[in-house]
């Protein structure tokens, strides 16, 4: 039987969605993970961003960066080259936030080095903007991380990347339950990157939400799709005044 404190929840890009955050953080109960891993885009897009931000904030053991809407929301970063739809949304959202909660995402680095992992929004070249897609660029990133597994989001793709000992680099895109181990290094874990997809706006054509659990002792990964109340999400952003497409979206996972 796991012990505590070696299972994790890992979640990103939340995007504002209430309804699928807490489903995600009701799996991972019931789971009774030791910590959390959150790899950024706690808003934008969706409806609620204040009470996403406080259910994040309570959690224990949470280690946590933040996106490239987070910092837009901020105005740490320029929105202006976001779409329009998103563009709209981080603008509604810097207008709804708290001061509280805008301190907390204001309090958030891009990348976080642990002791047991690695966290970057896109990539730990790049924290913010770089998405992490291709074996090439997982490559380019092995120099910039030095505590793997590398946790990433950014893409709303579920997704592995890894290198063994032979210099052989694989991607692999989990299906749900599929268990995918990181590769071995000398000490531990080797250059291995984990994508736990979008808990609130997924794009793999699966509407469901996506997180991940890793699991700290074996080193290794499996994703998740949680089923969440699409229509009540969808009838919040139109009450929100957000853009149509961003309501739409949500029921194509796209
Ligand atoms: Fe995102």
């Amino acid at each position: 039987m796991l012990s505590k404190g070696v299972l994790y929840g890992v979640f990103s890009d939340i995007h504002s969605n209430l309804e699928a955050l807490s489903v995600v953080l009701d799996f991972f109960a019931d789971l009774e993970v030791g910590g959390y891993i959150c790899c950024g885009d706690l808003v934008g897009y969706g409806p609620d961003p204040d009470a996403c931000l406080a259910r994040i904030r309570a959690l224990p053991n949470l280690s946590i960066v933040c996106g490239n809407h987070d910092l837009a929301v901020v105005g740490r970063m320029d929105a202006d080259w976001f779409n329009p739809y998103a563009r709209a949304a981080a603008l509604w959202t810097r207008r709804q936030l708290s001061a509280e909660g805008r301190a907390y995402l204001e309090s958030l680095t891009a990348r976080l080095e642990t002791p047991r992992f690695t966290l970057a929004h896109g990539t730990p070249r790049r924290p913010p903007e770089e998405y992490l897609l291709t074996t090439r660029q997982f490559l380019d990133n092995i120099d910039y991380v030095r505590v793997w597994p590398l946790f990433v989001g950014h893409s709303h793709m579920p997704v592995c990347f890894r290198r063994s000992p032979s210099g052989a680099v694989e991607q692999l895109f989990p299906e749900a339950g599929q268990e995918i181990a990181a590769a071995r290094g000398p000490d531990g874990p080797g250059p291995t990157a984990f994508n736990p997809g979008s808990v609130g706006q997924a794009r793999d054509h699966d509407p469901r939400a996506c997180c991940g659990v890793y699991d700290s002792s074996r080193g290794t990964f499996r994703v998740a799709r949680l089923e969440y109340d699409v229509p009540g999400v969808q009838a919040k952003i139109r009450r929100a005044g957000l853009p149509e497409y961003l309501a739409l979206r949500l029921a194509y996972g796209q």
